[in-house]
């Protein structure tokens, strides 16, 4: 799969780098939660699920690391290494981050509160929700 990368508005200057996002504007849905993913060891992998509803931006603020998404029919591999630039992943959507470099920090703009039933951590239950999903989309 394809992965665009969107550039956020920012002013970048010999004073330094500014970047913003506003809810429904510079993304298609209203903040709910941010949250940060930093510290992450040399060699070590997260994310491993999708989300039912979820929608989220995804922007390394600082570093880079990489992130696989998966729709369960091909995957696609971004290096985010700019803080004005972020993905966007939506509902149904395997991912997986990994090669952060020392000091990186991976922020997401999430449009849900917390909620574990919202998530599919297992890789075949979620190719068999996206079957699922194929044929009903009521499915929830
Ligand atoms: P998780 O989303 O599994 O992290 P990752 O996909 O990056 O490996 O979250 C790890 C733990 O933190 C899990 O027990 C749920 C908890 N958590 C919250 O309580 N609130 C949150 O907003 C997030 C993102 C995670």
């Amino acid at each position: 799969m394809e992965i665009e990368t969107k550039q956020f508005r920012h002013h970048y200057s010999e004073w330094g780098k500014l970047v913003f996002a506003e809810g429904n504007h510079d993304v298609p849905f209203e903040i709910k939660r941010v949250y940060y993913i930093c510290d992450v060891p040399n060699g070590v992998r997260r994310g491993f699920h999708a989300h039912k509803h979820l929608e989220q931006y995804l922007i390394c603020v600082h570093g880079e690391c990489k992130v696989l998404l998966d729709d369960g029919e091909s995957k696609g591999i971004v290096l985010l290494n700019d803080p004005k630039e972020g993905i966007y992943v939506g509902p149904g959507i395997w991912r997986e981050m990994y090669d952060f470099s020392e000091g990186a920090v991976l922020l997401v703009l999430a449009s849900m509160y917390y909620d574990e039933n919202d998530y599919i951590r297992n890789y075949n239950t979620f190719l068999k929700y996206k079957k699922g999903a194929e044929h009903d989309n009521t499915i929830c």
